[in-house]
């Protein structure tokens, strides 16, 4: 199968290398991303290589439901239907609960959770009536353990990992399949913000002693959204170089 699948958080990190990873696959993509700015230069760069008929960026913030909307019904304008759904849009922030600002704890659980709730609305409906779709988030090894500091994003991630169970069984009857993929420390601009002795010191705390490259994320993100993947449902699957186990 190759078709349309939607990325959220496409134009950096993870969201990046998956949405390359596709267009290389032969699939349609729609590359929805908050950032205008790198989403118009990633758009520009990837131009140069594949058709504008394969590819479109919209500029789209993963926590409003009129701005998903939006994101929706221009996927259908390029597009017509979409195949896949890939919720990978996420941001972090660290702290233990009585640290963090309540603007932040909304932030991140309507960045990280709510998002997938709201592109389901958007998305859902055409598989369904199709009876076929697949739907990926990314989680994070930060919802199957505790973290120091990282409570907030616990929470979120934890919510994903369970959201995937209930996402499954709710929509396996239709044929659509919906799966997490688990992270662990990714080299992204979001991990390598990060001062380099950290760095090393998570890469040294894998049983691998390295880290987990975005395009590690890719092959499977792919893997879970084709039918490479049937009949996966309802799993979180870590991808991270066995540092949670
Ligand atoms: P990144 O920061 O490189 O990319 C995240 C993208 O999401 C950015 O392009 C950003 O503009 C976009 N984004 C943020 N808020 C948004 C919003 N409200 N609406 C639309 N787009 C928004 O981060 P990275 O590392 O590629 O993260 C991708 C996903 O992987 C996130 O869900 C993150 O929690 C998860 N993850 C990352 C790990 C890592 O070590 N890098 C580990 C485990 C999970």
């Amino acid at each position: 199968m190759n078709g349309t699948v939607v990325i959220t958080g496409a134009v950096s990190g993870i969201g990046l290398s998956t949405s390359k990873l596709f267009l290389a696959k032969g699939w349609n993509v729609m590359m929805a991303d908050f950032n205008e700015d790198l989403g118009k230069k990633v758009l520009e760069e990837l131009l140069a290589e594949y058709s504008p008929e394969r590819l479109a960026f919209q500029q789209c913030d993963v926590s409003s439901a009129r701005s998903v909307d939006a994101m929706a019904q221009a996927t259908h304008d390029s597009f017509g239907h979409v195949d896949s759904v890939i919720n990978n849009a996420g941001i972090f922030a660290k702290g233990a609960v009585h640290e963090i600002d309540e603007d932040v704890w909304d932030r991140v659980m309507a960045t990280d959770v709510k998002s997938i709730y709201l592109t389901t609305k958007a998305f859902v409906p055409e598989m369904i009536e199709r009876k076929s779709g697949t739907i990926v988030n990314t989680a994070s090894i930060s919802g199957l353990q505790g973290d120091y500091n990282m409570a907030v994003y616990n929470a979120a991630k934890g919510a994903v990992v369970n959201l995937v169970r209930a996402m499954a069984l709710d929509y396996g009857k239709y044929g659509i399949r919906v799966n997490n993929v688990n992270p662990g420390p990714t080299m992204t601009p979001m991990f390598r913000s990060n001062p380099q002795s950290v760095i090393d010191e998570f890469a040294q705390a894998s049983p691998l002693g390295r880290l987990v490259q975005p395009e590690d994320i890719a092959r499977t993100m792919y893997f879970l959204a084709s039918d490479e993947s049937d009949p996966i449902t309802g799993q979180n699957i870590p991808v991270s170089a066995g540092f949670e186990i």
